[in-house]
């Protein structure tokens, strides 16, 4: 090891998330809830991380196209360190790229843009859904009703390098797509405990549904009568699907100092 007593940023950021998160490691043996105080340290520390800190150059902003070249990945990941608590990377997204709407089940997650700028939706599951799901345009095919999950739009927002990061947790803001706006982008992304489809933590793809009657029509009179407008307008619906074919992840060196755990 080189004598170097000046610990990298990105070091202290692994040591604090491992703090953070060492006792939340499985959705199965709790609620996944940290410490609120060790998460506002990690917050603290992540909203200072610049690309330049991993030493990742930002590519030129040139115009976009609106798409990657063909055969080229649109996005790619640089992998920093994983544990049984947590993993960290940096995804990079192409000019007019996005990562589409996925889930992070029973994990907490954090995302700190490092250069350009990138739109993220949260959604969730909602466990009281309706009984039956409307009708919706196409006709849903009688097995895809399986995979149909009532859901509610959480929030919207854009994200640039001073912005400090976006938080999901298993029970808020758990499912999101990240759409690069203006350019290429770049985040740190810190996922806590790891995907591992062993220990039931696959990440699951999703389209939202327009549906038809939203709710049936006697139904949404009585809604607007009862000034919940605005909540039906973020409620709405969630087809699980394979990954798109539009978008892969490939895979590029990390830079940046080393992270030792
Ligand atoms: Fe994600």
């Amino acid at each position: 090891m080189p004598r170097d007593n000046k610990t990298s940023l990105i070091q202290k950021v692994a040591k604090q998330a491992f703090s953070t998160f060492k006792d939340c490691r499985s959705a199965s043996s709790g609620d996944g809830s940290v410490v609120t105080d060790k998460l506002n340290q990690l917050v603290s520390i992540v909203t200072s991380v610049r690309a330049k800190d991993l030493k990742i150059i930002p590519p030129k902003n040139k115009p976009s196209s609106g798409a990657a070249a063909p055969q080229s990945p649109p996005v790619t990941y640089m992998h920093i360190c994983e544990t049984e608590v947590f993993s960290m990377g940096v995804f990079l997204l192409k000019a007019g790229t996005s990562i589409p709407l996925h889930d992070h089940p029973g994990m907490n997650g954090m995302l700190k843009v490092l250069y350009g700028k990138v739109n993220v939706r949260c959604f969730d599951k909602l466990e009281n859904s309706l009984p039956v799901p409307p009708h919706f345009d196409p006709p849903l095919a009688p097995l895809q009703v399986t995979t149909v999950w009532r859901s509610v739009l959480r929030s919207v927002a854009e994200y640039s390098e001073n912005s400090g990061p976006c938080l999901l947790t298993p029970v808020r803001d758990n499912l999101h797509q990240i759409d690069a706006v203006d350019g290429p982008a770049a985040f740190l992304d810190i996922l806590a405990p790891p995907y591992n489809p062993d220990d039931g933590r696959d990440c699951h793809y999703y389209k939202v549904l327009q549906s038809v009657t939203e709710p049936e029509s006697g139904a949404k009179v009585d809604q607007e009568q009862l000034g919940e407008k605005k909540e039906i307008k973020n409620e709405g619906w969630l087809l699980e699907i394979p990954q798109p074919e539009d978008f892969w992840c490939g895979g590029e060196p990390y830079p940046g100092p080393v992270v030792a755990i």
